[in-house]
């Protein structure tokens, strides 16, 4: 029994939702062999991974080293970042998660409201930005419309101070600017408004932010990579036809020659309707599989479905959020998952591709 061979032991077990192992993820540290134990230090995305990797790695170990021996996993949750641009715009924010869609009305701001309420149930530190200049509508999804942020001021320049609701930092464009304003910006406006938004609000430590995007696949994308450093972009679809064609020019968008901002993977939202008093029945209503054939086609990760289901509409427009809803189990565990997935790509990102930076555009 060595640390090599613990090592080796170690990297043929899979990490859950990828297809690669422990070590290759740089996620295993200080493995120590002392008589008949073994002791060493898991990095892991989120708490939700510890019992199953607790129970795989022992296994494994034990059916190498035999069944008397001790197996000690010391667990850190910290999430990682691999930013490396100078951290003058937003300097506390280790990941920037951008939620994209090609086509409007998809759920591109469902998605990231229950996915960075889900993120923030798992103890991470979330903010969400709601960038969708000309829709904003992530205020009446958290129930914050109206409400005013305050400003700091630091170092001589003016800082908006996010609004804390449900564990949240949230901003939204549509708490600065009134809708009927907001609706004539066209083109460099709408994009310098967005630039000076983005970076003149305060968000502290996060360890994630969510970004609603615009729908479209325009100048105000191309600001956004350029003013910010975005670690992946999300990509939400419903399975129809119309929707599939937008999101694949989102993807061609982000991973084509000029950004280059990886893709973490793409979700298909309203996949199949679901009513409430038959949970079992699914019906595929917008077609069936084709997220999974896009993400194939692309290859590019498929994170899974989220069901049509009213409860999630509603929880939309009255400002209580599907996922935080325990009466709600299917789009509890759907927003979970999802969250889950989201948080396992990004670490696989920041272990294998180049550092996030942000976007300089080559011509
Ligand atoms: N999975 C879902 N089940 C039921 N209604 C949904 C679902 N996803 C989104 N909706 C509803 O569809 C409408 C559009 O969603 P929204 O998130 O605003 O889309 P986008 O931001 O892409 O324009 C909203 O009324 C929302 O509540
Ligand atoms: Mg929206």
């Amino acid at each position: 029994m060595t640390t090599q061979k613990v090592q080796e032991v170690l990297g043929k077990i899979p990490v859950p939702g990828t297809n690669k192992d422990l070590i290759y993820l740089k996620m295993v540290d200080k493995i120590q062999v002392e008589d008949n134990k073994i002791s060493f230090e898991l990095t892991i995305a989120h708490a939700m991974m510890k019992t199953h990797l607790q129970k795989a790695c022992t296994t494994a170990l034990q059916e190498n080293f035999g069944k008397d021996v001790e197996v000690a996993i010391q667990f850190n949750t910290e999430i990682g970042s691999n930013r490396m641009d100078k951290k003058d715009v937003l300097p506390g924010v280790k990941n920037i998660i951008a939620v994209a869609s090609g086509k409007g009305g998809v759920g591109k701001s469902t998605v990231s409201t229950n996915l960075a309420l889900a993120l923030a149930k798992t103890g991470a530190k979330v903010g969400i930005m709601d960038a969708d200049i000309y829709g904003p509508s992530v205020p009446i999804m958290l129930g914050i419309r109206g409400e005013r942020p305050m400003m700091e001021n630091i170092d001589g320049k003016g800082r908006i101070i996010p609004i804390e609701v449900m564990g949240l930092k949230a901003m939204s464009i549509g708490l600065l600017v009134d809708d009927k304003q907001a609706i004539v910006w066209r083109g460099p406006m709408a994009s310098s408004a967005l630039k000076q938004f983005v970076t003149d609000v305060n968000w502290g430590e996060l360890d994630y932010l969510v970004i609603d995007l615009p729908p479209g696949t325009g100048d105000i994308h191309l600001t956004m990579v350029q003013t910010i450093p975005v670690t992946g972009a999300l990509i939400v679809s419903t399975p129809q036809e119309v929707a599939m064609a937008d999101a694949k020019k989102a993807i061609m968008m982000f991973d084509g020659p000029q950004i280059k901002v990886p893709i973490l993977g793409l979700v298909e939202n309203m996949a199949y309707f679901t009513p409430a008093e038959l949970p079992d029945n699914k019906y595929y209503i917008f077609g069936k599989d084709g997220g999974k054939t896009l993400a194939d086609q692309f290859e590019i990760s498929y994170l899974g479905q989220i069901p049509l289901v009213q409860s999630i509409r509603e929880g939309g427009d009255e400002g209580k959020p599907a996922v935080l809803n325990d009466e709600d189990k299917i789009t509890q565990e759907a927003f979970t998952k999802l969250a889950e997935k989201v948080a396992q790509c990004v670490s696989i990102r920041n272990a294998n591709l180049d550092p996030t930076k942000i976007v300089e555009m080559t011509t």
